[in-house]
């Protein structure tokens, strides 16, 4: 039966599992997160959304979804709720992720402003919704290679994301070998060391670590951020977003960008609505804002 039927009996089991969950916990679950974060839970994913939050509520030792909804819908539950968002983000990443990005950073977009930063203007470049770390330190690797005392000049990269907790994997900046084996083996030598001599751990190093600044920021609430941002990353976040959230969210881009300022998303995605009379397409998931 589809969750649209069972809608209509509500009370009914829509998951198997210890905790009873019903067609109407799934909604209100998914109209708090949206309204929390923009992240829109589609019917498929009642599955995840039951075996990701069964654990909180093991950890919290509550019996039933009902209860759980009342405590992140009180005034006592923000605590919870951000445990909520935590455990329902999508973090998926991985160094130089779609490639053709990063090798359009190093030729097109980085040389000039690089060449800018020696002569004192200041650079800022925007990872929003970060996840691991891999994606900002994927994009300071490339400042290095190009100007490797980057650190001594005006250049950061912000790096932010909704969820805390991987961004303390970010701030700890350390990744084993299923992450690592995405990176050349010579950017791995020169920009991270390895944990032990026996671990398959690297962590990244202060020198680039410098160059990042991590900070907890949800894309669909105030954005206490200074700009502009000659460069701004924003890929495979938004997707999760339904269309309005999206088209308020590349407006408020644009809206940080210098013109010539550079705009990148993930590879499903559209800029759409207004912004798009700000924002060139440049080429594949590649936008410049115009003059
Ligand atoms: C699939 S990861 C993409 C990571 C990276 N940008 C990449 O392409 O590899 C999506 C990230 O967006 C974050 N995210 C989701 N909703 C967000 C919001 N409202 N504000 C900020 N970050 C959000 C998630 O926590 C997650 O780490």
């Amino acid at each position: 039966m589809t969750l649209t039927a069972q809608r209509k009996k509500s009370a009914e089991p829509i998951a198997d599992g210890e905790f009873l969950f019903t067609a109407e916990d799934f909604q209100a679950i998914a109209t708090t997160l949206d309204e929390a974060t923009g992240i829109h839970l589609p019917d498929t994913k009642v599955s995840l959304v039951y075996s990701r939050l069964a654990k909180r509520l093991r950890a919290l030792k509550i019996e039933t979804f009902a209860e759980y909804r009342s405590l992140i819908t009180s005034a006592s539950g923000s605590e919870e709720l951000t445990n909520m968002v935590n455990a329902l983000t999508t973090n998926v990443t991985r160094f130089f992720r779609e490639e053709h990005h990063f090798q359009h950073l190093k030729t097109v977009t980085l040389p000039p402003l690089l060449e800018q930063a020696k002569n004192g203007r200041r650079v800022r470049i925007w990872s929003a919704g970060c996840s691991n770390g891999s994606e900002p330190y994927s994009i300071a690797f490339c400042i290095m290679e190009l100007l490797p005392d980057a650190a001594s000049y005006d250049i950061k990269i912000l790096a932010s994301d909704i969820d805390d907790k991987i961004l303390a994997d970010a701030r700890r900046a350390v990744y084993d070998s299923k992450f690592t084996a995405e990176l050349p083996v010579e950017l791995r030598n020169k920009y991270m060391r390895r944990l032990s001599r026996d671990s398959d751990e690297w962590q990244v190093s202060d020198e680039v670590k410098k160059l990042v600044s991590l900070r907890t920021l949800n894309l669909n609430g105030s954005w206490p951020v200074k700009g502009p941002f000659d460069i701004i990353f924003c890929r495979n976040v938004v997707i999760y977003f339904q269309e309005h959230t999206q088209q308020k969210i590349w407006t408020r881009f644009s809206n940080l960008l210098p013109s010539d300022g550079w705009l990148y998303i993930g590879h499903s995605e559209r800029v759409s609505g207004p912004a798009l009379d700000e924002l060139g397409f440049d080429g594949a998931t590649v936008y410049k804002k115009k003059k």
